[in-house]
């Protein structure tokens, strides 16, 4: 029999939903109390802790320096790509955000104003962030490896009044000039933010020679020097903290809305029950704050906790070697890491028989949480195998800000089973249904959904698009959440992810849109028609590959052309989209209505058994889509 409390914890929340998030408020300071927990009426399908007022920079911060934590570790910036190391403390990072805030708040931000952050691993995107915050402002990160294309998109959804960026993002072996690129995303934008204020970086400066343009680091130096502080803007619990943009069908990316109230109750609950870690001790995510698990789990999660947070610029290999990750453990005293599975099959790769790790002392290290994509059961036993520790795979979104289905090691963890993120967390109600939208037994796959409500942190809304929320999320399955995952739930109530149900692919624990690569794609001159899928990688999890039919007529080489695609996807989307297979076929399998058959050739591609769609019009191009994979190098058959 399972000790853990998490079977009684559930069945509480199920019993008493609002009851329960009411309990768990207690933890949050409030400046005003909310009306209700929970408002059925309000929203597209109700808001939590209405009424309420708040600020999560207060609870983040100044609750803890004034609380007695004012001397302990906030924040551990750990660049072995820049060999830095430095640490602040929560007194320390108070101030430094305060100074930025004081800068932002000179420039005219205020509440309910966007900034957009297009930022490298630096402490100054964690500043920036809570010096948002604190003015009730509404921060939207963009991760670096996105193209100025990309960018621009999201500075017309957002509509900006500035952007905060740093001079250089730094990759192992190059720096990528980022305010060259954010002065791109502004000439290809319609909206025009009012200000760039830029963090100068030593590796590689920016010149700052057009309107608008503020050396953010000097600003805030003086701002510190001065001693300036901006007190917490008062916000609703309902009013939002942040927008994050993640990949949709359409390269037209959706604007995930974070509130304030609800993201703050669950992220403190998650930090104790699930994570199973106390405040005052080390939890580092390693991700980037340019993802939801950065924002969740680097930035609000830690602090809003009392932990120390790590602000890790580096890669799990080639920085220097594959045993960084034990060096950031031992150095710092890590009591909890959440990476991403693809992190541990780099580390696997470099160093099989995990001889690196006997190198350090990991003995302040308790647990290994694993999210972003599939955690691979030969993976999860090579971590559990070298590391000692239990290793936790657990499920959710940028949309949910925090986990799904998760294992909850502070209730009490219960049974490991390999290829299972284990169960649903408090506050969600998971179900499976068919395509129809019934109910599906145990054990049988089908569409993965959550009963409305949503609990506390998860998205309200999309920017802007209370209809496309609407439509892309709550109306097939009325009364329910699509996750737009495939998976199953066995006779225990253990969840197994298996597939995406859309054409969203994950590349690295970088969730892609196929769709968004495709319209680059078609955007080529000399393309007809294309299509991409995901390919199964041992490294990466996926890669993207696209097939192109050329316009009749065109007689440049095809590998000249793929060579443009390629580049293509890189300048359009980005280097994140690791986009480097491109090849040409004579025609693309479809149906008799000229749908094209994206998941046969997925399964072509993958070498899986595949049955023949009956409704296909030429079953001869299978092959020849066989052929081509052959001959680019990609194995289709054991
Ligand atoms: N700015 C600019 N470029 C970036 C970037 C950034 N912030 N992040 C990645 N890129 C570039 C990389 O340099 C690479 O460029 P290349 O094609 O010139 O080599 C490309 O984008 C693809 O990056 P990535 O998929 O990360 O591959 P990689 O080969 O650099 O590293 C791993 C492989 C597995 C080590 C790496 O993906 C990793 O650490 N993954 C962890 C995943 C993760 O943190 N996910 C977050 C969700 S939890
Ligand atoms: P993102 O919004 O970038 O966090 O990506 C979310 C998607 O990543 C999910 O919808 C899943 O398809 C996938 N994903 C995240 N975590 C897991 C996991 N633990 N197991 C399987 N798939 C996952």
């Amino acid at each position: 029999m399972s000790t853990s409390r998490y079977h009684d914890t559930y069945a509480a929340w199920k019993a008493d939903p609002e009851g329960f998030w009411g309990e768990a408020a207690r933890d949050i300071d409030w400046f005003r109390p909310h009306d209700r927990v929970f408002d059925a009426t309000l929203g597209v399908y109700g808001r939590w802790f209405p009424g309420a007022e708040t600020n999560t920079c207060h609870n983040c911060l100044d609750r803890h320096v004034n609380g007695g934590r004012a001397d302990q570790t906030a924040l551990i910036y750990d660049s072995p790509i820049t060999r830095t190391r430095r640490s602040y403390t929560y007194s320390e990072l108070l101030d430094h955000v305060q100074a930025m805030a004081s800068v932002l708040a000179d420039h005219g931000i205020g509440r309910g104003d966007r900034v957009i952050l297009y930022m490298p691993m630096i402490p100054e995107a964690a500043m920036a962030m809570l010096a948002c915050a604190r003015l009730g402002a509404i921060h939207s990160v963009v991760f670096g490896g996105f193209a100025a294309n990309e960018l621009a998109t999201r500075i017309d959804d957002a509509t900006p009044k500035a952007i905060i960026c740093a001079s250089c993002g730094l990759e192992p072996g190059r720096s990528i000039a980022y305010k060259p690129l954010v002065d791109a995303a502004i000439d290809l934008s319609d909206h025009k933010p009012d200000r760039v204020m830029v963090i100068q970086r030593t590796q590689l400066g920016a010149a700052l020679d057009r309107p608008g343009d503020l050396d953010l680091g000097a600003a805030m130096g003086q701002a510190l020097a001065e001693g300036r502080t901006v007190p917490c803007t008062p916000v609703a619990a309902t009013d939002p903290l942040y927008v994050l943009y993640t990949s949709g069908t359409t390269g037209q990316p959706k604007g995930v809305v974070r509130d304030t109230g609800g993201h703050m109750v669950a992220l403190k609950w998650s930090m104790q029950n699930l994570y199973g870690i106390n405040p005052g001790e080390v939890f580092w995510a390693a991700s980037d704050v340019g993802w939801v698990v950065g924002h969740s789990y680097i930035v609000y999660g830690p602090l809003l906790h009392g932990c120390t947070t790590v602000v890790f610029e580096g890669k799990p290999v080639g920085t220097p070697d594959a045993g960084v990750f034990w060096r950031v453990i031992s150095d710092h005293k890590v009591a909890a890491l959440f990476t991403a599975p693809t992190a541990f099959r780099a580390i696997k790769k470099e160093d099989p028989s995990g001889r690196l790790i006997h190198d350090y002392d990991l003995s302040t290290f308790r647990t290994l949480f694993l999210a972003g994509e599939r955690a691979d059961p030969d993976t999860i036993r090579w971590a559990e195998d070298k590391l000692g520790v239990p290793v936790i795979d657990h499920w959710w979104q940028t949309e949910t800000g925090w986990a799904i289905v998760g294992n909850p090691v502070g209730l009490g963890m219960l049974p490991v089973k390999h290829g299972s993120p284990t169960v649903a967390m408090p506050g969600y109600d998971v179900r499976v249904l068919d395509d129809a939208g019934h109910p599906l037994p145990a054990g049988t796959l089908g569409n993965i959904v959550v009963r409305l409500p949503l609990p506390p942190g998860c998205l309200p809304t999309l920017w802007n698009a209370d209809q496309r929320f609407r439509s892309a999320y709550l109306d097939e399955f009325p009364g329910y959440y699509k996750t737009a995952d495939a998976g199953v739930i066995d006779a225990d109530g253990y969840l197994s992810i298996m597939a995406r149900t859309d054409d969203i692919i994950n590349v690295a624990g970088h969730r892609l849109s196929t769709g968004a690569m495709e319209e680059v794609l078609s955007g080529h001159p000399d393309v007809a028609e294309c299509a991409v899928i995901g390919i199964a990688d041992q490294l990466k999890g996926q890669l993207p590959c696209g097939f192109v039919v050329l316009k009749a007529g065109v007689s440049r080489s095809h590998a000249e052309i793929e060579t443009e695609l390629v580049k293509r996807v890189r300048d359009l989307i980005g280097p994140v989209a690791a986009f480097k297979i491109a090849i040409t076929v004579d025609r693309l399998p479809k149906t008799r209505s000229g749908k094209i058959l994206r998941g046969t050739m997925r399964q072509i591609a993958d070498g899986l058994e595949y049955k023949m769609p009956a409704t296909i019009d030429d079953p001869a191009i299978l092959s020849e889509i066989e052929a081509a994979l052959n001959a680019y190098g990609v194995r289709t058959r054991a």
